[in-house]
């Protein structure tokens, strides 16, 4: 199949960025098909650390033509910076990194009303980036967007204004106390949209059926996880767009029946940045020793992650919406040291054991129910096959694919691209 998609099956921060990179030599086009600069990909080789928010990343490896699909939304000023650090790695990006012209532009006025919002919740705040991903997706269904080939039209600052204006009435609305100084913010935005017009526009839906016609292959890139979702998710605590496979489908203008492998990627752990529930969250010295041995801090944000152990019931969950075909487990070396790891194999839902997500998941509704599996002492930064695993990680391996039903193909044993092991 010509479409491989590459998904996170957890709340986002699983590890996307660097296996998209490790495959990107296998695929002629790369392409992010959702969210936006609230995604921080991570991408380490050669002693050097990268965090991509918008952009692709295959975008390293220069064989590869990178796009930005329309489902994604694009903030230009941040993408401008993204494009600034890249600028000393000689990449072509006029002809590698290709933008469709049905993604939508985040303005500073979503940014603004994005901050707005989420002080008008209070302690109900999603926690979210603040990067304007809700506003820019409300302006999309509610048609008010503006979008990047708009940009090559002569009344696109007219359209700007008049969106901006709705925008400054509904931040009023919200009534908080939000000090800005938007004569700065948009004498940044236009000077970062006019490098942005410097940069590739096509048709991207067509741009890639013809490509695929032609015998050419795909790996789409997910942001976010599925626990994300904005249907499937754990709602309202979720992100605006649809992680999951199908977001790939109207993301790209790519049919279903151009799908093949559905790559599942998920920590050896679980971890959660902003609000929301989370039933196996610690918050004892496991938890602590997870995120420290983790570095568990967002790559967008810097915020410390909440961490907790594997949940399998969510990951079984995330399995079926998805479809997944192969499973990649991140972060087994974190794990390293635990006498005992515990992994949720069931919920305690209002007095009784079940086995699946119910409608809510928030503590007062559901506890875990964990089997505990035997840790391992053993390092495994420098392991390169599964016959040097240590037998009790192999029988953790064993224990999740008998559990969610798919092989983990996979298991990477720390952040650089050659720390990646093929079982
Ligand atoms: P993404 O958003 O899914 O691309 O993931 P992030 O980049 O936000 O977060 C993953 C973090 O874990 C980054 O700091 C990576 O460098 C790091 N990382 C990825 N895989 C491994 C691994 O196997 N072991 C360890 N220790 N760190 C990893
Ligand atoms: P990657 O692609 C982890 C979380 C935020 C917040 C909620 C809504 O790096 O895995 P938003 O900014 O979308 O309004 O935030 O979603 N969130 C992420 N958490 N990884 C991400 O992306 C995330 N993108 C958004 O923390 O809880
Ligand atoms: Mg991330």
């Amino acid at each position: 199949m010509a479409v491989n998609l590459l998904l996170g099956l957890q709340w986002g921060d699983e590890g996307k960025g660097k296996i998209v990179d490790v495959l990107s030599g296998d695929y002629d086009i790369i392409a992010r098909f959702q969210g936006g600069p609230n995604a921080g990909h991570t991408l380490i080789f050669d002693g050097q650390k990268h965090v991509l928010h918008t952009i692709p990343s295959g975008i390293f490896n220069k064989t590869a033509l990178n796009i930005v699909g329309n489902g994604v939304v694009i903030d230009p000023v941040i993408f401008q910076k993204e494009l600034y650090k890249l600028s000393k790695y000689n990449i072509d990006v006029a002809s590698t990194l290709l933008i469709s012209r049905k993604a939508h532009l985040i303005l500073p006025t979503h940014r603004l009303l994005d901050a707005a919002s989420e002080a008008a919740k209070g302690s109900a705040k999603i926690g979210s980036t603040l990067k304007g991903i809700g506003p820019t997706y409300m302006d999309k269904t509610g048609r008010n967007g503006l979008r990047v080939g708009d940009l090559e039209l002569d009344n696109w600052e007219e359209k700007y204004h008049r969106l901006t204006a709705k925008h400054l009435g509904l931040i009023d609305f919200h009534k908080v106390d939000l000090t800005y100084d938007l004569k700065a913010l948009e004498a940044e935005f236009f000077q970062a949209v006019d490098q942005l017009k410097k940069l590739t526009f096509i048709d991207s839906e067509a741009y890639i059926n013809e490509a695929l016609k032609n015998g050419k292959t795909m790996l789409a890139e997910g942001a976010q996880g599925s626990l994300l979702d904005i249907d499937f998710g754990t709602y309202p605590f979720v992100t605006s767009s649809n992680t999951t496979a199908a977001g790939a489908c109207t993301g790209l203008g790519v049919a279903p029946n151009k799908i093949g492998e559905v790559f599942g990627i998920f920590k050896a752990y679980t971890t959660r940045v902003g609000s929301g529930p989370f039933p196996t969250e610690l918050f004892d010295e496991n938890g602590e020793t997870m995120s420290r041995v983790g570095h568990e801090f967002g790559a967008t944000t810097g915020r410390p992650r909440r961490c907790g152990w594997l949940d399998l019931i969510a990951l079984k969950y995330a399995v079926e919406i998805n479809g997944v075909t192969q499973l990649m487990m991140m972060k087994g070396d974190v794990l390293s040291g635990f006498d005992s790891i515990k992994v949720c194999t069931a919920y305690l839902y209002k007095g009784k054991e079940i086995k699946h997500l119910p409608y809510s998941i928030e503590s007062e509704d559901v506890s875990p129910v964990y089997t505990d599996c035997k840790g391992w002492k053993e390092d495994l930064t420098g392991m390169t096959s599964k016959e040097e695993f240590p037998s009790e990680l192999n029988d953790y391996i064993a224990f999740i694919e008998d559990f969610v039903g798919v092989p983990i193909r996979v298991v990477s044993v720390g952040p650089d691209r050659k720390q990646t092991v093929l079982i």
